[in-house]
C-alpha cells in the first residue's frame, strides 16, 4: 500500500512540474525575465512577503514563476526523502537525489539568468535543465509504478534489437531538437524565417544569416525526429501489438509529435502568439518524456530489478502494494 501511494505522490509531483514548466515558459513568452531586477528576493521582500496586490504585469509571470518553482522544490524535497525511506532499490534512491539536486541547479540558474540580465548562455541551460527535471520525474513515476515492478506481467519479453535501438534514439533525437529550441529562443532566432512550411517561398532558406541557420535547423530537426519517432512507433505498433505498455506510449508519442509540429508552425505564423508559443514549451516537455516512458519500458528486462520482477510476472502481481 505504501509503495502505491509513492507512486501516486510521484505523479502528482510530475503534474505540478508540468505546470511549473508551463509558467517558467509564460516567463519568456512574455518577455518578462526582467520584471524582477533581485534574487532571491523580490523587490527587497523575502519571496513568501511579497504582496499579492504588487504582482502585476511582468512581475505576475516572474514572481508567480519562482512561487510555483519553490513548491515544486519543497515536493522534490519531499519525494527524495520519502524514496529513501521507502524504496528498497539503491538505484531508484539515487535517483531521488538526482533530481533534487537538479531542482536545487535549476533554482541557481533561474537566478543567475536573472542577476546577469539573461544571458543566453544560462536561460539555454535552464531552459535544457527543466525539460530534463520533468522527464527525470516522469521515469520515476514509471520506475515505482505497479507495472514496472510486475513486469507488465511478462517473464521473457521478446528481445527485439530494433526497436530497443529506435526507443534509445527518439528521447535523444527529441532532446537535441528541445537544446535547438532553446537556443532559437534565447538568441532571438524565433521569427528569423516568417513562414512556413516554406523558409521565404522556398525550400531552402536563399540566404543566410546566423538566427536563420538556427531557425532552419529546428525545422531540419523537425523533420528528423518525426522519421525517428514514427519507426520507432511503428516498430512497437507493428511488431509488439500486444504489449499495451508499448503501443499506448507509442500512440500518444505519435499524437504529441503531430500536436507539437501544429503549434511550432502556429507559433510562427501568429507572430509568436504568447499562448501557443508557451504551449509549444510545454509539448516539448511531453514529447521528451513520452519517448522516455517507451524508451524505458521496452527496456524493461535489461534493468537491476527484471529478475525479482519476473518471478513475480503473471502470477497476478497486479495488487502488489
Ligand atoms: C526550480 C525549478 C524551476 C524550473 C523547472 C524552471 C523552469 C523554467 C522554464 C521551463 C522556463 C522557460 C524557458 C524557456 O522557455 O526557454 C523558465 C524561465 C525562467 N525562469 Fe525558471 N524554473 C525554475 C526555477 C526558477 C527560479 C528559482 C527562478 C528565479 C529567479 C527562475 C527564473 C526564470 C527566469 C528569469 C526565466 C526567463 C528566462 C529568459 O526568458 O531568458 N526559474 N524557467
Ligand atoms: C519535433 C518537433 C518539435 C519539438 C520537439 C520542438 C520543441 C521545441 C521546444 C521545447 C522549444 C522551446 C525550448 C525552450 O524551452 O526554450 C521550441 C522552440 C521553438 N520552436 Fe519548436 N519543436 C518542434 C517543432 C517545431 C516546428 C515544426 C516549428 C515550426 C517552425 C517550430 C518552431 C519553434 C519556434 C519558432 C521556437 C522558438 C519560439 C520563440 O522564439 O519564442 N518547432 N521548440
Amino acid at each position: 500500500m505504501g509503495r502505491l501511494w509513492l507512486h501516486r505522490y510521484v505523479r502528482f509531483v510530475a503534474v505540478a512540474a508540468a505546470i511549473l514548466i508551463t509558467a517558467g515558459g509564460a516567463v519568456t513568452s512574455t518577455g518578462s525575465g526582467l520584471s524582477v531586477p533581485d534574487w532571491p528576493n523580490t523587490y527587497g521582500y523575502s519571496m513568501i512577503t511579497f504582496p499579492p496586490s504588487m504582482m502585476v504585469g511582468g512581475i505576475f509571470y516572474e514572481h508567480g514563476h519562482r512561487l510555483i518553482a519553490t513548491t515544486v522544490g519543497l515536493l522534490t524535497i519531499g519525494l527524495a526523502v520519502w524514496l529513501a525511506r521507502a524504496e528498497p532499490r539503491e538505484w531508484v534512491r539515487r535517483l531521488g537525489w538526482l533530481a533534487l539536486g537538479a531542482v536545487v541547479l535549476q533554482g541557481l540558474l533561474g537566478g543567475i539568468t536573472v542577476l546577469y540580465f539573461l544571458p543566453a548562455p544560462v536561460s539555454i541551460g535552464h531552459a535544457g535543465l527543466a525539460h530534463l527535471f520533468f522527464t527525470l520525474i516522469v521515469c520515476l513515476g514509471v520506475l515505482t509504478s505497479p507495472g514496472w515492478r510486475r513486469s507488465y506481467g511478462r517473464s521473457e519479453p521478446p528481445e527485439d534489437r530494433t526497436l530497443l535501438r529506435l526507443a534509445l534514439l527518439a528521447p535523444a533525437a527529441v532532446y537535441a531538437q528541445i537544446l535547438l529550441g532553446a537556443v532559437m529562443r534565447h538568441t532571438g532566432a524565433g521569427l528569423a524565417i516568417p513562414d512556413f512550411p516554406l523558409a521565404f517561398g522556398h525550400l531552402v532558406p536563399p540566404s543566410w544569416s546566423a538566427a536563420i541557420g538556427i531557425h532552419f535547423a529546428h525545422r531540419v530537426g523537425a523533420a528528423v525526429v518525426t522519421v525517428i519517432v514514427f519507426a520507432a512507433a511503428s516498430r512497437a505498433l507493428a511488431h509488439h501489438w500486444a504489449r499495451t505498455e508499448l503501443t499506448r506510449p507509442a500512440m500518444l508519442l505519435v499524437g504529441l509529435l503531430l500536436l507539437q509540429i501544429g503549434l511550432g508552425a502556429w507559433t510562427v505564423l501568429s507572430g509568436k502568439h504568447v499562448t501557443v508559443n508557451t504551449a509549444h514549451v510545454t509539448a516539448g516537455s511531453l514529447v521528451l518524456a513520452t519517448a522516455a516512458v517507451l524508451a524505458l519500458r521496452a527496456h524493461r528486462s535489461r534493468f537491476p530489478d527484471a529478475a525479482e520482477a519476473s518471478g513475480r510476472a503473471g502470477t497476478g502481481a497486479e495488487v502488489l502494494p
